[in-house]
């Protein structure tokens, strides 16, 4: 790998400085452009020298075709991870979520760099799975703005690969969960909500009947699988699926939280949120195909990892 950073939009978020360590870890240089709306400069190793945190906007084209000088690759990250955010500040979410990956696209055109990393999400499939594991093939339904805008981020970079040779990654992430997802906004993910609370013995919301369903993935098998996609010779067209094809009711994610600590504080029940998914599960035979993806930690394990902070 060459010596030049990687950039790395979002890069003081949850995914993005588990990354961020991974690449340092492995020797490379790592450049952050992170606006620190919901990441924290505490998410990452600022003593080391081979990292540098630049504070700005995504959506801001030319800052990030300064930022992107003398990288030679991107992991786009940025955006505001919510979809109830989005369902709320539609405008708002669209210019990190949307406009954030055109001044991306741009920059990287302007300033010759090839491959993007883009984290697409599991919502673009809206409730076309049903309960079945979902190909990348299946029809898109995008239910809130935040599926609308990761959807179009998708075309648009698939445009700039046909147009102007870009090599884009497009990974649709389906429930990432691990240490460093911040538990202190209710829109954050709901992992870390309820263990948070849990170990405060502070009441939980259930939104609906918990029979909902999500396939989730622990933080550094997807990091391991980035790291790859950072690598490899050549990217194929067409998304990856990131999941594990494991379905898990929230009912169910709430029986391993009670016996991790030995019970549940009140769990309150609130109705369905609006445009919220009811079931979610990878077909991952793609990831698998192009991917080493060996021993994808279980749930119960990454549950404790969480709690131990690894
Ligand atoms: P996160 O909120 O921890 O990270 C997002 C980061 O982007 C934060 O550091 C935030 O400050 C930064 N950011 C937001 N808007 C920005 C802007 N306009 N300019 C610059 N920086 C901005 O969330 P995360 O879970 O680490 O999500 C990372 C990416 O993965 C997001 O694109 C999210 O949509 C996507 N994703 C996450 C999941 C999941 O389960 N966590 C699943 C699917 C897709
Ligand atoms: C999550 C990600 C999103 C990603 C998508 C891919 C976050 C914040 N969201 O959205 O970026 O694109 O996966 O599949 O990382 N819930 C409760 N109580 C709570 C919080 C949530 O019952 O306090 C419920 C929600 O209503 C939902 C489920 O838990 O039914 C999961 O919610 P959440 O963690 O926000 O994830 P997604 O909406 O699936």
């Amino acid at each position: 790998m060459s010596d030049l950073p990687v950039l790395i939009t979002g890069g003081a978020g949850f995914i993005g400085s588990h990354l961020v360590d991974a690449l340092l870890a492995q020797g490379h240089s790592v450049r952050v452009l992170d606006n620190l709306s919901s990441g924290t400069p505490d998410n990452l190793p600022l003593g080391d020298p081979r990292l540098e945190l630049v504070e700005g906007d995504v959506a801001d084209a030319a800052l990030v075709r300064e930022v992107l000088g003398g990288c030679r690759a991107v992991v786009h990250l940025a955006a505001v991870a919510s979809v109830q955010a989005s369902v709320i500040d539609p405008a708002g979410t669209h210019r990190s979520n949307f406009i954030g990956t055109l001044s991306v696209c741009e920059a990287m055109r302007e300033q010759g760099v090839g491959r993007v990393l883009f984290a697409s999400s599991a919502a673009v499939y809206g409730n076309n799975g049903e309960g079945e594991a979902i190909d990348e093939d299946t029809p898109k339904a995008p239910l809130t703005p935040y599926a609308a805008d990761k959807l179009a981020s998708e075309h648009y970079l698939d445009f700039y690969r046909r147009q102007h040779g870009l090599e884009p990654a497009v990974f649709r992430f389906f429930n990432i969960y691990g240490p460093r997802q911040d538990p202190s906004s209710p829109y954050s993910g709901v992992i870390s909500i309820f263990t948070e609370r849990a170990a405060k013995r502070l009441p939980i919301t259930l939104f609906g009947d918990g029979e909902q369903t999500r396939d989730f993935v622990y933080v550094t098998d997807l990091v391991g699988v980035l790291l790859q996609a950072l690598e490899m010779p050549q990217v194929l067209p067409g998304a990856v699926n990131v999941g594990l094809n494991r379905s898990v009711s929230l009912n169910r994610l709430l029986e391993e939280i009670s016996v991790l600590f030995g019970g549940l504080p009140e769990v309150r029940r609130e109705a369905a949120r609006p445009g919220d998914i009811r079931h979610s599960r990878a077909d991952n035979r793609r990831l698998l195909a192009r991917y080493q993806l060996s021993e994808p930690t279980p749930m119960a394990a990454g549950l404790a990892r969480l709690l131990g902070g690894a």
